[in-house]
């Protein structure tokens, strides 16, 4: 009999976590049981897994004794205080904050781009899931980086609200229905209204001018493609999407690489689908990539103002492989690879 695993999600009644679930169900992950952990105000509540009903514990630092994995999805503040003890007890954590994604004791990993990073975890035993918009972009941009040397990468994104949680989900909801029926909005989560708006802060603002979100970017970029002197730079917007980032990219290559062969690499690369057909206007769209594990590129065209510059516009589910699927494809690394043996 293959083996199986004591799991734990923490943040488990959340936007992510409730997906990460779901993930584990689909991808029939060998779990032997299942923990759901989210805070006091939420100890009790009932979550289904495979057709039963698991009551929500409070996390606490004695929540991970005896469990082989544990995925966090509680926010920072939750990982920096709970990891450290959980791996303590022999647990391995796979996390999704942005508290251990830095750390250089901590591999930062997106499986179909740096895999080969994931044995790192034994020095803190901790694994960091990078940020949403991150992963689809070196998703689609690995390929590209292996084959011609991405010299400069200029991207701006245009982010739905569930990646800042389910009270933003709620907010884009009730300030759309509010204004629609001629009410004030209400707004609690952002500092503008969100709703038929687009917002140019991600996050807060740092000294050099950018936002921590545009500057995640930038660092664990080059964190999972292994360069650091690539030249990156981004801009990160909230636009009124309920599920699925955007992402208008432009890359400057080492080596020359036309927009054909850019098409045909990400065709055969693991986790990419192009689609890519603007007489037909056939291009990503959020609408089409929300409950996807895909990333979806099109508008491949190269840029025409430097020598080898690629335009491309990048879509997939910020709550599935932008944070949920990736997280569980980590663990399925970990349970055939490394705690299976
Ligand atoms: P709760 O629902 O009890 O507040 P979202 O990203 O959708 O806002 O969800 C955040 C998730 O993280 C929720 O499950 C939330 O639990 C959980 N969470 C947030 N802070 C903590 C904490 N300090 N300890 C445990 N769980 C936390």
């Amino acid at each position: 009999m293959s083996k199986t695993f004591n799991v734990a999600v923490a943040g488990a009644t959340g936007a992510v976590g409730s997906q990460m679930l779901a993930c584990l169900e689909e991808r029939d992950f060998p779990v032997k049981n299942l923990k759901l952990l989210a805070t006091a105000r939420s100890a009790g509540q009932k979550l289904r897994f495979k057709g039963e009903e698991i009551s929500v514990e409070e996390l606490t630092e004695t929540s991970f004794k005896g469990v082989d994995i544990g995925i966090f999805s509680a926010g920072g503040a939750a990982s920096q205080k709970y990891a450290p003890s959980a791996a303590a007890d022999g647990c391995v954590v796979v996390d999704n904050s942005a508290a251990w994604r830095m750390d250089p004791d901590v591999p930062l990993v997106v499986p179909e781009v740096n895999p080969q990073a994931m044995g790192e975890y034994t020095r803190k035993g901790i694994i960091a899931n990078p940020n949403c918009s991150t992963i689809q972009m070196v998703v689609a941009l690995a390929p590209i980086h292996r084959e011609a040397g991405i010299k400069r990468i200029v991207v701006s994104t245009y982010q739905a609200v569930s990646g800042t949680g389910k009270k933003a989900i709620d907010e884009l909801y009730n300030q759309t229905k509010a204004i629609i029926d001629s009410l004030e909005p209400e707004k609690k989560v952002y500092p503008h209204r969100i709703a038929f708006n687009c917002l140019p802060q991600i996050d807060v603002f740092l000294d050099n001018g950018y936002t921590k979100e545009e500057m995640k970017m930038v660092h664990e970029t080059r964190k999972i493609l292994e360069d650091d002197s690539m030249a990156i730079t981004a801009t990160t917007i909230r636009v009124p999407v309920f599920f699925s980032h955007s992402e208008s990219i432009n890359v400057e290559t080492h080596q020359p690489i036309s927009p054909d062969e850019v098409r045909t690499l990400l065709s055969e690369a693991p986790g990419v689908s192009v689609v890519d057909e603007p007489s037909k206007s056939q291009y990503p769209m959020p609408i089409d990539a929300a409950g996807r594990d895909e990333t979806f590129v099109g508008r491949i065209r190269a840029d025409e103002s430097v020598q080898n510059g690629i335009n491309m516009w990048v879509v997939a589910d910020n709550i599935r492989k932008g944070a949920a699927t990736n997280a569980v494809q980590i663990a399925e690394i970990l349970a055939n690879d490394y705690l299976g043996k």
